[in-house]
C-alpha cells in the first residue's frame, strides 16, 4: 500500500441496500479479491497481482486468515480480510491479525458497505489487529466505528513514512555486509530484538517460510559487522506498485530491525536489496517502515522521505497487553 485517492463515491444509497456481506475462506476468493482491489486504488499503489494476493489470504499463523466479501448479485464489490502475523511485546510472543485489503468498488462507495463488512470482520475477531489507513480515510472512520462497536478501543500509534534510498550515504569506513540468511540465522537475529518499546515482528517457522515463499522475490538478510557481530536485517522484498507510467519492480526494507551502528547496517541493507533486485528504472530501494530507526541514521544511511505516510492503528479490548503496550512496530506494511 503507497498511497490511497479516495473516489468520489458514485453509489446511491440503494445501491447498498442490494449488497450482501458474508464471511468466505481467503484463499479460495483470491483472485476475486485481487480483481476488485486493482479495480479499487489510484496509482501510486502496490500491484495487486493474484499470485500476491493469494500468498498474503494464504499466511499461515496460530489464527487463521479471515475474509468478508460483499456482493451485489454475482458481481464482486467489497472485500476485507485479516491476515495473521506473530509479534514480541514485551517479552510476550502474540498472534495478532493484520486488517488489510480492505476495499469497496469505487461505483459502490458512500453507501454504507465498508462499514458493514468492517462490522462483520471485527465483530468475532478474537486477536488484537493492526491497521495501516490513510489519515482520516474512510476505512479509518469504518475501523474506528466498528471498533468501538464491539467494546474495542481504536488507538492511532504512529504514522509511518514511507522512505527511498537513492544509492549513497552510510559510513563506508565501518565494515559491514549485508547477506542472505537461512531461516534459523535470522530467527536468531529476532532474539536481539528485546527494546520493550516496540512490537517487533516475530514470524514463527512456518511464517518466515511462507515469507520467503513470496512469488514477488522475497529473501532474508542479516548485516554482521566486525567479528561477524550480527548489527541487524530485514525481509528483502522485490515489491511491485503502479505508477503513472505502468507496473515496476522495486526492491523494498521490510521489518527491519537495526543494532549497533544502525546508520552503517541500513546502507548494507539497501547496498544488498539493490544488488539483489535491481530496479527497474532509477536504482532506489524503498523502505515503509523505518518507524524503529532512529531518523538521524535514516538519513545518514543514505534514505529520504517521500510524501506517503499512513496511520498504524491498533484495535481490541483495553486490557490487552498488546493493545496497552504497542507505540510502535517494525511490521512490514501491507
Ligand atoms: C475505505 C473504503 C473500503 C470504504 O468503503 P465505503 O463503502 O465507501 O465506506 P462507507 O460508505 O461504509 O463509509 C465508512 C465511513 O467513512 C466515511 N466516508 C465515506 N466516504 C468518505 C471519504 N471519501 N472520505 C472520508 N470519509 C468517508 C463515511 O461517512 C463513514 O463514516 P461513519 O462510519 O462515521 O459514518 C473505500 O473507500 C475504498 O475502497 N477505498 C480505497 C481503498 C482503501 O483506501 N482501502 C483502505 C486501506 S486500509
Amino acid at each position: 500500500m503507497l498511497t490511497t485517492s479516495d473516489q468520489e463515491p458514485v453509489a446511491a444509497r440503494s445501491r447498498g441496500e442490494t449488497v450482501q456481506c458474508s464471511e468466505v475462506d481467503p484463499g479460495s476468493h483470491a483472485s476475486t479479491a485481487a480483481e476488485l482491489l486493482r479495480a479499487s486504488w489510484a496509482p501510486p499503489c502496490l500491484l495487486y497481482s493474484d499470485p500476491y494476493v493469494k500468498w498474503q489470504l494464504t499466511f499461515p499463523g496460530p489464527a487463521q486468515a479471515r475474509a468478508i466479501l460483499a456482493t451485489d448479485g454475482a458481481r464482486a464489490v467489497g472485500f476485507v480480510a485479516l491476515i495473521p502475523r506473530s509479534i514480541w511485546v514485551r517479552g510476550r510472543v502474540a498472534a495478532i491479525y493484520v486488517l488489510s485489503f480492505f476495499a469497496v468498488h469505487p461505483e459502490y462507495r458512500g453507501a454504507g458497505i465498508g462499514a458493514k463488512m468492517a462490522r462483520l470482520i471485527l465483530k468475532t475477531c478474537n486477536r488484537p489487529t493492526l491497521t495501516y489507513a490513510d489519515v482520516n480515510s474512510a476505512s479509518e472512520k469504518a475501523l474506528a466505528t466498528s471498533a468501538f462497536a464491539r467494546g474495542w478501543t481504536f488507538k492511532r500509534i504512529a504514522e509511518l513514512r514511507t522512505y527511498g534510498f537513492a544509492g549513497s550515504g552510510g559510513h563506508r569506513d565501518v565494515p559491514a555486509l549485508a547477506r542472505q540468511a537461512t531461516v534459523e540465522e535470522f530467527l536468531a537475529a529476532l532474539d536481539g530484538c528485546t527494546s520493550t518499546a516496540v512490537a517487533w515482528s516475530r514470524p514463527t517457522v512456518e511464517q518466515l517460510e511462507h515469507y520467503v515463499a513470496d512469488p514477488r522475490g522475497s529473501c532474508l538478510a542479516i548485516v554482521q559487522g566486525p567479528n561477524h557481530v550480527t548489527v541487524g536485517g530485514a525481509l528483502v522484498v522485490r515489491s511491485q506498485v503502479v505508477t503513472a507510467h505502468g507496473a515496476e519492480s522495486v526492491p523494498s526494507l521490510d521489518a527491519v530491525f537495526l543494532n549497533g551502528t544502525p546508520a552503517v547496517a541500513l546502507a548494507a541493507l539497501a547496498a544488498f536489496a539493490l544488488n539483489r533486485w535491481p530496479a527497474d528504472g532509477t536504482p532506489v530501494v524503498t523502505a515503509p517502515n523505518l518507524q524503529t530507526v532512529q531518523a538521524d541514521a535514516i538519513r545518514m544511511a543514505g534514505f529520504r522521505a517521500t510524501r506517503s505516510t499512513f496511520n498504524l492503528s491498533v484495535m481490541g479490548p483495553e486490557s490487552d497487553p498488546t493493545v496497552r503496550h504497542t507505540t510502535t512496530t517494525n511490521l512490514e506494511v501491507f
